[in-house]
């Protein structure tokens, strides 16, 4: 599906990109998009007024009602950020004045390291605890929920329903990381109170990133930078902070990477995201097919409803395998894939060979993978 739009496979004809889940590959359009702010109307937004920077304010404004319409936020409530990993933290430490000592953040083992770490960091501060979901807590001391929607081990979609209404019904918050599930399936937000993303999953540039955050809670966290865009009013004694996302967006963005975003978004949305969906569905469904054909299921982590597969061989190291597979322009992901709960829960410590889909990837694709899976067993196993 639609290969010819990305530049990248007429340079290299013969590679099988099989590391969607860690970054996308860029489609022409973005590309275009990008390398169009530089040459026509290259200049800083929200502040002067001459033609090129109007235009250029224009274009960057647009995406913020498009990010929103894509996930069904309102324009609101979308904050630019860098990254995933920015939007997690921007809560995180955002939310400091909101946690007291004994209150619980829940995670579950499944997440991204990014959507660990900065909550350890947070909880250390202000006497809160981290605590895992496998270890069955009480829900009434959760003061924030921050789940991944879509496993980046294992593809499977977790919507926690029940825990987010309960964690609602004791005053909690929820954030759902949908960094894995916003360019595979239809994504909503639902009554999530934040959510977050990166543009380079979802074929545009990377150092974007996007937190959503309900309008009644983004006055519950601080931001977490300050400087020019933020305030409403400023004098020598004093500062008084936008009441909108303003506020989280100091200093010149990442102008050039949102519109890519912007970009990126039409053409998801020319294909259509039901259409993109059906594809992950079908190639996930043949890629399972072709493991049990092979007698490789054994091996699988999980059971992935969306197009990202771990395999781990107890005798061969990942390493090996990506090793081999690269030999034949094969590009997995091998490690701990930035999951080392999972991987520690799982006793992986070596971790896992990822292969993930994308919109350009064919069972071609899959047939080489699990072709060359099959042989690196053959050619390492003993
Ligand atoms: C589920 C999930 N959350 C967060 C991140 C972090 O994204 P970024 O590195 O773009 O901030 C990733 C990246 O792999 C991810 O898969």
């Amino acid at each position: 599906m639609n290969r010819s739009d990305f530049p990248i496979f007429d340079y290299q004809p013969d590679l099988v990109y099989l590391d969607s889940a860690n970054t996308t590959l860029k489609p022409r359009a973005v590309i275009d998009a990008v390398r169009n702010y530089y040459e026509n109307y290259s200049a800083n937004i929200g502040r002067a007024t001459y033609d090129l920077a109007e235009r250029a304010t224009l274009e960057f404004n647009s995406v913020r009602q498009k990010v929103a319409d894509f996930v069904g936020a309102d324009l609101r409530e979308v904050i630019f950020t860098h990254s995933a990993t920015y939007g997690i933290n921007q809560v995180a430490f955002g939310l400091r004045d909101f946690l007291r000592v004994g209150d619980v953040i829940l995670l579950t083992e499944y997440e991204h390291n990014s959507n660990i770490i900065a909550w350890q960091k947070v909880a250390a501060e202000t006497g809160a605890r981290v605590v895992f979901l496998d270890e069955k807590p009480d829900l009434e001391n959760v003061k924030i929920f921050a789940f991944s929607h879509v496993s980046n081990i294992t593809g499977e979609v977790f919507d926690y329903d029940e825990i987010t209404a309960k964690v609602h019904e004791n005053g909690g918050l929820v954030l759902a990381d949908i960094t894995q599930s916003i360019g595979r399936t239809k994504t909503n937000l639902k009554n999530y109170d934040f959510a977050v993303f990166s543009s380079h999953k979802i074929y545009g540039p990377s150092g974007v990133g996007v937190l959503f955050a309900h309008r009644e809670v983004q006055e519950k966290i601080n931001p977490l930078i300050f400087g020019s865009q933020t305030f409403k009013k400023i004098s020598r004694e004093n500062v008084i902070l936008a009441d909108n996302f303003s506020r989280f967006e100091a200093g010149t963005p990442n102008i050039e990477g949102v519109i890519g975003l912007g970009a990126a978004i039409d053409f998801l949305n020319k294909i259509s995201m039901n259409k993109i969906s059906e594809h992950d569905i079908e190639l996930t469904k043949y890629m399972t097919k072709q493991l049990e054909k092979n007698g490789l299921m054994q091996f699988l982590i999980g059971a992935p409803t969306t197009g990202i597969f771990s395999l781990n061989h107890p005798k061969i190291h990942p390493h090996d395998f990506a090793m081999l597979l690269n030999q034949q322009k094969i590009a997995v992901r091998a490690g701990r894939s930035c999951s080392d709960i999972l991987m520690q829960k799982l006793g992986l410590d070596r971790g896992v060979v990822r292969a993930s889909f994308g919109i350009y990837t064919t069972k071609t694709d899959v047939d080489k993978f699990i072709a060359g899976y099959k042989n690196a067993i053959e050619r390492l196993a003993d």
